[in-house]
């Protein structure tokens, strides 16, 4: 049987060994886990404890006192050892040399997106010959987009246009010529607009996409002549491009104007001369135009005696194919990095 005497030694030889057993541990996991193996509820010392209630009573409080003094040597070595990692913490901390004269890491700033930074040089473009900028709704009605453009109900032009309905008399807008429309609709003349905006068409291939740019414009004012519109697209033209690209301006049929024609210009990739992209005719077609139809006058009440006009719409998506190359519609849509970091 164990005396006071045995007790006392063996909780001091705990000590001890706690000593020898923190010594190598360098983190607070591994120091937690070694003195709970010590003081817990199962560990070493508790074993030692559970030998008091054999000792007579009058020998207790003299093994109590020594275990208490065990314990509290434990608890400060712990504490000892945890304060003196922390502190080499801090001393490698303090010993990292920073260099605080290197420039800081420059920051990924966005920039805009390709279609608009098109969208907005072209309105500056115009907006130098005096055309200031024109909204209007994508879900339009059918009057606008159609009916009062001189395409009624079952006009074959409707064909040109796969148009998404949401019901009989609502459509998403094919083009932005309803925007014509509506400022013809609340403004006098002399108008010079341009409205850019999405439509929207049942096409789906390379250079075609459901949903697209446009640019409108339209100019009504007494004694404007096909000589103006051309004059207009020309000056575009080579201010986009910045190169001195013709135009040519070839008979066709749009029911809103009339005369009216497609837009060709010089294409800029071979100058003329003929490529891929212009498929060896040297031109590409950049959009519609012509005078105003006195039909369309007439549905928005403005006097065809006294004005004319002219109007003409282009694909945005176009204009930054041609002058960067882009040669699948989508890239403009999907927002891989890879593609809009390049512009
Ligand atoms: N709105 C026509 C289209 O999208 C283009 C156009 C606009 C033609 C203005 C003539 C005048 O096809």
């Amino acid at each position: 049987m164990s005396t006071a005497k045995d007790l006392i030694a063996s909780l001091e030889r705990l000590g001890d060994e706690f000593l020898a057993v923190i010594q190598p541990l360098a983190d607070e996991p591994g120091i937690r886990a070694a003195q709970a193996g010590f003081l817990g509820k199962k560990g070493k010392l508790s074993e030692v404890m559970k030998e008091l209630g054999r000792l007579p009573a009058g020998d207790r409080p003299l093994v109590g006192a020594a275990a208490n003094k065990v314990k509290q040597a434990i608890e400060d070595r712990v504490a000892a050892r945890l304060g003196e990692l922390a502190d080499a913490v801090g001393k490698l901390d303090l010993a990292r040399t920073i260099d605080v004269t290197l420039p800081a890491r420059p920051i990924a700033a966005g920039h805009l997106h390709l279609l608009t930074q098109v969208r907005l040089e072209a309105i500056q473009i115009f907006s130098e010959l005096g055309f200031v900028v024109e909204d209007g709704p994508q879900i339009e009605t059918d009057w606008h987009t159609f009916e009062a453009l001189a395409i009624p109900k079952e006009h074959p032009a409707r064909d040109m246009q796969d148009t998404f309905y949401v019901s009989e008399d609502i459509v998403l807008r094919t083009h932005t010529s309803p925007v014509q429309v509506r400022t013809m609709l609340t403004q006098t003349p002399p108008i010079r607009i341009v409205a850019p905006g999405h439509v929207y068409r049942r096409d789906d291939d390379p250079t075609h996409s459901p949903m697209f740019t446009q640019l409108e414009g339209l100019a009504v004012d007494e004694g404007l002549s096909f000589a103006d519109l051309k004059g207009v697209l020309l000056h575009f033209v080579k201010r986009f491009f910045a190169r001195d690209l013709g135009i040519r301006l070839r008979p066709s049929y749009f029911p809103f104007v009339e005369p009216g024609a497609e837009v060709d210009m010089q294409c800029s990739f071979c100058m003329g001369s003929g490529c891929r992209v212009c498929k060896g005719t040297g031109w590409v077609e950049i959009g519609g135009a012509g005078m105003v139809d006195p039909e369309v006058f007439g549905h928005v009440k403005i006097d065809a005696e006294k004005y004319t006009g002219f109007a003409f719409g282009m694909g945005l998506e176009r204009m930054a194919m041609l002058r960067h190359g882009v040669n699948d519609i989508k890239f403009y849509y999907e927002g891989d990095l890879r593609f809009l970091e390049q512009f």
